[in-house]
């Protein structure tokens, strides 16, 4: 009887000074151990109801963004999958200027090179060690400049991921510089006239990890007609990339017009690389959290 009076007490509470009591996960700042030269920072946000074994979603943000910023961005909804499906989000944040990725060095175009990958790979690992994340379902998205880090973190990383989710970036390796400067913008690339065969964009790919032969995360690859900051032509040569890479032929499998949304198109290589190439779209295609947590099997 006791027990039940307070339980009604507790529900009378919750109902009127309710969302601050019960919403009280917050985007969070973590110290990791980090053996890479760059230092991003590590935020992550574990919801109130979080699930036994969660699975961890690394969402990096674009160009002039921020871990903080990403995570209020109403475009970003991944806050909200955290909250309905009770996964852990990992938020890491760029130490460069203008806060873009550095996917242009070598140190971050390798395995262990200690660039920004190799970091955010000691970010995963420690989000499963101290937070319990289920090492088998980790999973990255990005857009833009995080699009871009999403292909090179499934180069260098692939043993640590299931599936990527990524919006409007460039192929792994495209945004190279030739000096071996970090965080370099690449007009050549970005205009999209890096172009080369599925076999050679294959080859960047497994330059960057030589001697791996493990799994793969499988690919989710947006990209946006009317992008005039990364070319189109980047959707073309990611999907040269990875169908190579997997060794499926660059014809679809299926396709899907107007899917997931109308002026869409959704083509499959196989199961492991699905193009979404958004008809009349600029930069960046907007997050599509249904489409992706499916892609993530969430
Ligand atoms: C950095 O730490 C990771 C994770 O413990 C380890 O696998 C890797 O070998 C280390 N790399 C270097 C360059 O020390
Ligand atoms: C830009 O990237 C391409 C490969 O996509 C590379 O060949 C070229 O050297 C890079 N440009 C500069 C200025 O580093
Ligand atoms: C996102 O994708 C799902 C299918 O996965 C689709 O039903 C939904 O309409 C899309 N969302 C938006 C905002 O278009």
């Amino acid at each position: 009887m006791v027990a039940f009076i307070s339980l009604l007490l507790g529900l009378a509470g919750f109902g009127s000074w309710g969302s601050q009591a019960v919403e009280a996960a917050q985007l969070t700042k973590v110290t990791y151990p980090n053996n890479a030269t760059s230092k991003p920072e590590m935020y992550i946000y574990v919801p109130d109801k979080v699930v036994a074994k969660p699975p961890l979603v690394v969402v990096i943000h674009s160009c002039q963004s921020s871990a903080s910023s990403y995570f209020q961005n109403s475009k970003i909804p991944w806050k909200k999958g955290s909250d309905n499906k009770g996964y852990i989000t990992l938020w890491p944040s760029s130490p460069h200027s203008g806060t873009c990725w550095d996917v242009s060095s070598k140190r971050s175009l390798s395995h262990n090179g200690g660039g920004d990958p190799q970091a955010i790979s000691n970010m995963i690992l420690y989000a499963i060690d101290k937070y319990g994340a289920d090492r088998d379902r980790v999973y990255v998205t990005g857009g833009s400049s995080g699009g871009m880090m999403s292909n090179v973190l499934a180069a260098t990383y692939p043993e640590l991921i299931k599936a990527v989710s990524l919006y409007s970036g460039v192929p792994a390796g495209c945004f190279v510089s030739s000096s071996g400067g970090v965080a370099q913008w690449n007009n050549t690339c970005s205009g999209g006239q890096s172009r080369a065969s599925a076999e050679a964009w294959g080859n960047v790919v497994r330059n960057m990890y030589p001697g791996y032969s493990g799994p793969r995360p499988k690919m989710q690859i947006w990209h946006g007609s009317a992008d005039s900051t990364l070319a189109p032509q980047n959707y073309q040569e990611t999907i040269k990339q990875w169908t190579n890479v997997f060794g499926v032929g660059q014809t679809p499998t299926s396709s899907v017009k107007n899917f997931p949304e109308r002026n869409y198109q959704t083509d499959n290589y196989g199961d492991m690389v699905q193009g979404i190439y958004a008809t009349g779209v600029g930069h960046s295609v907007p997050s599509n959290l249904t489409a992706s947590e499916i892609w993530f099997g969430l």
